[in-house]
């Protein structure tokens, strides 16, 4: 099956700026035939230049990270076939979220900023090494630990699109590796800095890094850990910890969000003030129920009972 691919490349050449542009293909492609195949068959037959990263083809090595048809995936892990009858077409491109430096190879070097903030290594105190690593406390750091760096999470992360400085799914995914390991000794330290702005608060919370792991680590599901995890140990002196303490109180008393008592709470008066051109466009898009127009849902008993229930049974966990 004959199948074209447009790729899209670029050269810096001793240019400043890579300047992209589309290349097509045409490709004879077999059953079974993976896009990383395809990519060093282009490579070995009509253009030895063209660039990618690649290593172990086996979905091992994290390197060969890009773009297919808009979404981010390993090239040696993604079958041409299925994916052009699935999507009909084959539009390869950079990985997003990362500069490109030639064709499909981009610049890795944020990245890896990013894991060395979050200390990627133990740091016990002489108590806590002797923990016993139990089934069940490896269990709970099971999934960080498939991880094989390859990116596609923070190339489709909506909070690191708008902010270079977010420290990104990846990153957030290995910080809970170690806060959540018994043998660490500087958890309550860890998640203070994961607190500070740009880090594990400002994730939206809108699933892409989960959805295009190719290694079901599941990110949003370790930033959801690390979160809880801050809470209980007292971390709550930011504005996401705030938010969060605001939505619990807005349902409780009122069955519903309050979206502008929320942002007073989270964010301070002061800065709340610099917010309310937004709340206004939020309010004209019908996206900020006012309180005294919405007042308290009907049978707000029921979901006062909720939480008493639920404060019940965390008092009798705590004993
Ligand atoms: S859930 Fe959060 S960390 Fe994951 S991609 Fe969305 S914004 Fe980024
Ligand atoms: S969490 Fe998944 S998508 Fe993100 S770098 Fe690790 S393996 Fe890749
Ligand atoms: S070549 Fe190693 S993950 Fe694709």
């Amino acid at each position: 099956m004959k199948i074209k691919f447009r790729i899209r490349r670029c050269n810096p050449a001793g240019k400043e700026a890579c300047e992209p542009y589309a290349q097509v293909f045409n490709v004879e492609a077999e059953e079974g035939m993976t896009v990383l195949e395809a990519l060093l068959k282009i490579a070995d037959e009509q253009d030895p230049a063209l660039s990618f990263r690649k290593s172990c083809r086996s979905a091992i090595c994290g390197s060969c990270a890009m773009n297919i048809n808009g979404t981010s995936k390993l090239a040696c892990n993604t079958q041409v076939i299925p994916e052009y009858k699935k999507m009909g077409d084959m539009l390869i491109e950079p990985l997003s979220n990362h500069r490109p430096l030639k064709d499909l190879i981009v610049d890795f070097t944020p990245f890896w900023r990013k894991i060395d903030k979050v200390t990627p290594y133990l740091t016990p105190t002489k108590k806590t090494s002797e923990a016993v690593v139990t089934a069940e406390a490896e269990a709970a750091i099971d999934r960080s630990q498939r991880c094989i760096m390859c990116g596609c999470c923070n190339g489709m992360c909506n909070s690191l699109e708008i902010d270079e400085r977010f420290i990104a799914p990846a990153a957030l995914a290995k910080a809970w590796r170690f806060v959540g390991d018994v043998r660490e000794g500087h958890s309550a330290k860890r998640l203070e800095r994961l607190s500070e702005e740009h880090g594990m608060w400002d994730c939206v919370r809108c699933v892409h890094c989960t959805q295009h792991c190719p290694k079901d680590v599941m990110p949003l599901k370790q930033i959801e850990m690390l979160r809880s995890r801050a809470m209980k140990a007292g971390v709550l002196d930011n504005p996401g910890a705030r938010h969060v303490e605001a939505m619990a109180d807005s349902v409780k008393k009122i069955g519903r969000l309050d979206e502008a008592a929320m942002t007073f709470k989270t964010l301070g008066f002061l800065r709340s003030l610099g917010m309310i051109p937004f709340g206004l466009k939020m309010e004209r898009h019908g996206k900020m129920p006012l309180p005294h127009i919405f007042p308290q849902i009907e049978k707000i008993e029921e979901v006062k009972k909720i939480y008493e229930e639920f404060e019940r049974a965390l008092k009798k966990k705590k004993g």
